[in-house]
């Protein structure tokens, strides 16, 4: 692998956190560089046993040899960067591209204000949408125009670029999911730009020519927070005896659940052109798949799931999630 993408096949919160942080570790990445919206995206890492809830810092910081970068399309909360670096002491291997646009209070304080907003979209509340609609706008503030941000601000797509051209291996971490993309989901249900794979080549600065490998995340069931639609949603009791109950990470809101569905993860594959797929959370499907590291060991039931992922999509099932840990995984590649 030289250069990866790593999105998401549903509607977010897949467990990309954990895809990311075990490749930057496992193949030496020389950069993580994330793209996507801005803080609205939770991303978990767990390292040493310690949980890390990130909003801005790249997952992959988790391998100190590893430069961990801000695309250029992604917007920056100053506040929630400092706060995550502070927690992560990555200070000395991060950057952030000068031309990010800045969330400032009023872009939150309209969030959580706004009825469409608050109340139809149902957003993180996290400011993105105002304030990429001030960036269209042009009177957005930029990470140029922000002292506590100086000594971070890197040229990322020059950086990007020649660690490709040397050879090395970048990972490029995608936010959100295919089905909350503002072109992609079901409109006016979704975040406030594309989230699939070109958009996050575009966010980091690398043409599509660059990518070898889109790795398609998908969980062993959906889930989603906010408004719009949900083929097959279950009732938060049913979902709760299934252990598919989770919580936001950024908003705290139990998200809805339904079933693994193979069309939305045929589609994802398309709109992403995903060469693999990682799987995660099988464990919560087949309690027996807990801490598996080899395929062989898993049950046959297991199994099949996995193959008609691979016979439906055409595409390899690569990762395998087996536990939130991140040792916790089959990696067949
Ligand atoms: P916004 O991105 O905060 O404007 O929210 C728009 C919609 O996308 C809402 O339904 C949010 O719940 C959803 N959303 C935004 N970011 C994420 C994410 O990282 N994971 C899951 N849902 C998200
Ligand atoms: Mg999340």
């Amino acid at each position: 692998m030289v250069c990866t993408v790593i999105v998401d096949g549903f509607y977010g919160d897949t467990g990309k956190g954990k895809i990311v942080s075990y490749l930057a570790t496992k193949d030496e990445a020389a950069i993580c560089v994330r793209a996507g919206v801005g803080p609205n995206a939770g991303h978990t890492v767990v390292k040493d046993g310690k949980i890390y809830k990130l909003r801005m810092v790249p997952c992959g910081f988790v391998n100190p040899n590893t430069l961990q970068l801000i695309g250029p399309g992604v917007l920056v909360n100053p506040d929630l960067v400092i706060k995550e670096l502070k927690e992560t002491g990555i200070e000395s291997r991060f950057g952030i591209d000068p031309m990010c646009a800045i969330i400032e209070q009023k872009h939150i304080l309209m969030d959580q204000s706004d009825d469409n907003l608050k109340n139809v979209v149902k957003t993180t509340g996290t400011g993105t949408g105002p304030c990429n609609a001030d960036r269209v706008m042009r009177v957005a503030k930029l990470a140029r125009d922000i002292p506590e941000l100086k000594q971070f601000l890197s040229d990322v797509p020059t950086l990007v670029n020649h660690a490709l051209d040397e050879g090395k291996t970048v990972i490029v971490e995608g936010t959100q999911g295919t089905f909350i993309s503002l072109y992609y989901g079901q409109y006016p249900y979704v975040t406030s730009k594309d989230v699939c794979a070109s958009a996050a080549c575009s966010d980091v600065g690398i043409g599509p020519t660059r990518v070898d490998e889109v790795v398609l995340v998908l969980k062993s069931y959906v889930t989603r927070v906010g408004g719009g639609e949900l083929d097959g949603e279950i009732s938060h009791e049913e979902a709760q005896k299934r252990g598919w109950d989770e919580y936001g990470t950024v908003t705290g809101r139990q998200r809805r659940a339904a079933p693994f569905s193979y069309s939305l993860a045929k589609r994802a594959a398309m709109i992403n052109g995903a060469t693999q797929i990682a799987l995660t959370k099988l464990d919560i499907l087949f309690p027996e798949a807990k801490g598996v590291k080899n395929y062989e060991e898993l049950g046959v039931e297991a199994r099949a799931f996995i193959r008609r992922i691979e016979e439906e999509l055409n595409i390899p099932v690569t990762l395998i999630g087996t536990g939130p840990g991140v040792d916790e995984l089959i990696d067949r590649r």
